[in-house]
């Protein structure tokens, strides 16, 4: 069976530290070991909170340009814009058409966006997690490499591959696996450890972007809520202490060591002191991330044609399995 990864991020607000440690650096380290690897720029998703979606385009091109700086090379891999690509959509109708509102009700990040009034929300927020499906589904991909909060929407997506399947009683689809990679699958806010790091977060100082400067990352570190123990020798050492455990995990994770061997070498040291290694840390793996970024977003027409390169190859394999989903339905 042809493994092929399919993942994305919204370009809404200002990519974070949480978007590169959940989701870009996992696919890149699975670049080598799938068939065919696409990644995505879900620019049609990013509509349905139309707040976020001020700065459409150049969110959009930054994200891109994030994915190429963080080692995916695309013209090995495809790399595309969601809008670029119609089967996205038209897919995702044939979903809402079988897909209970009941199953689109329990999504948690429905009930989060859409707050106490639902019946305020708009239709798109709600049959977000359809379009979701869709993008995966439209390849056949078999693996979607994600962070936690993603769990539930591939979840879902696998449900809604069945109900395909049934409905038309053949086996359409495969039934996508979630890849979510332990120590990174939930990075925290820097203001508070109980709160996922977020684009949607009011304060900056809540998030690294990537393409924040040296000083900015230093400075965010530096100001990253903590509370006033040492450094426990051992991680039990860290229940009940959010903030603690997560700048020692993002430590751990860019030192490429365990967070139990961080506490080891940190044991009794105050936080104060940590913070500097962290920033330390921190800037030397984002810092060339940030430039290599800048310099492909000042080539906008090389990016660009990466795009086109990346949709013209979506477009072929979308375009064949639609034909085969319309065919399943029994339509002229
Ligand atoms: P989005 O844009 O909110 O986030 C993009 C990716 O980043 C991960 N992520 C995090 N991982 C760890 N810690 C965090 N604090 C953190 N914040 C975000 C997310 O889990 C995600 O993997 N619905 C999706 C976009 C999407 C998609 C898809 C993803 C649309 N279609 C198809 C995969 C496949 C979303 O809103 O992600």
């Amino acid at each position: 069976m042809t493994t092929r990864i399919l993942s994305g991020i919204r370009p809404t607000g200002h990519i974070h530290l949480g978007n590169y440690l959940g989701a870009i650096r996992s696919w890149v380290s699975m670049l080598n070991q799938v068939d065919e690897c696409l990644f995505c720029i879900v620019d049609q998703h990013a509509l349905t909170t139309a707040e976020d979606a001020k700065d459409l385009r150049k969110n959009t091109l930054t994200i891109a340009a994030a994915y190429i700086a963080s080692g995916i090379d695309p013209i090995k891999n495809h790399i595309f814009v969601q809008s670029h690509v119609p089967y996205h959509t038209e897919l995702a109708w044939y979903f809402n058409c079988i897909t209970p509102m009941g199953w689109l009700s329990r999504m948690t990040q429905f009930k989060d966006k859409a707050g106490k009034n639902k019946d305020q929300a708009m239709t798109g927020l709600f049959v977000y997690p359809a379009l979701m499906a869709a993008d995966i589904l439209v390849y056949k991909a078999t693996h979607v490499p994600v962070g936690e909060d993603q769990k539930q929407h591939v979840e879902l997506t696998r449900d809604i591959a069945q109900a395909f399947n049934n409905y038309v009683g053949a086996p359409v689809f495969p039934h996508p696996e979630p890849i979510i990679k332990g120590e990174t699958a939930r990075i925290m806010s820097l203001r508070d450890g109980t709160k996922k790091m977020s684009k949607s977060d009011p304060s900056d100082y809540s998030r690294i972007h990537l393409l924040d400067d040296n000083e900015t990352i230093q400075l965010k570190i530096r100001k990253a809520k903590t509370d006033a123990e040492p450094i426990p020798g051992e991680i039990d050492g860290l229940q009940n202490r959010p903030e603690a455990r997560n700048l020692l995990n993002l430590y751990a994770i860019f030192t490429s060591t365990s967070l139990e061997k961080v506490c080891q070498d940190f044991e009794g040291k105050l936080f104060s002191e940590f913070k500097l290694k962290l920033a330390d840390a921190t800037v030397a793996h984002l810092g060339p991330i940030r430039e290599k970024m800048l310099e492909l977003l000042a080539d906008e027409t090389s990016l660009l044609q990466y795009l086109k390169k990346g949709s013209d190859t979506a477009n072929a394999v979308g375009s064949a399995h639609l034909k085969e989903v319309r065919q399943a339905l029994n339509m002229v």
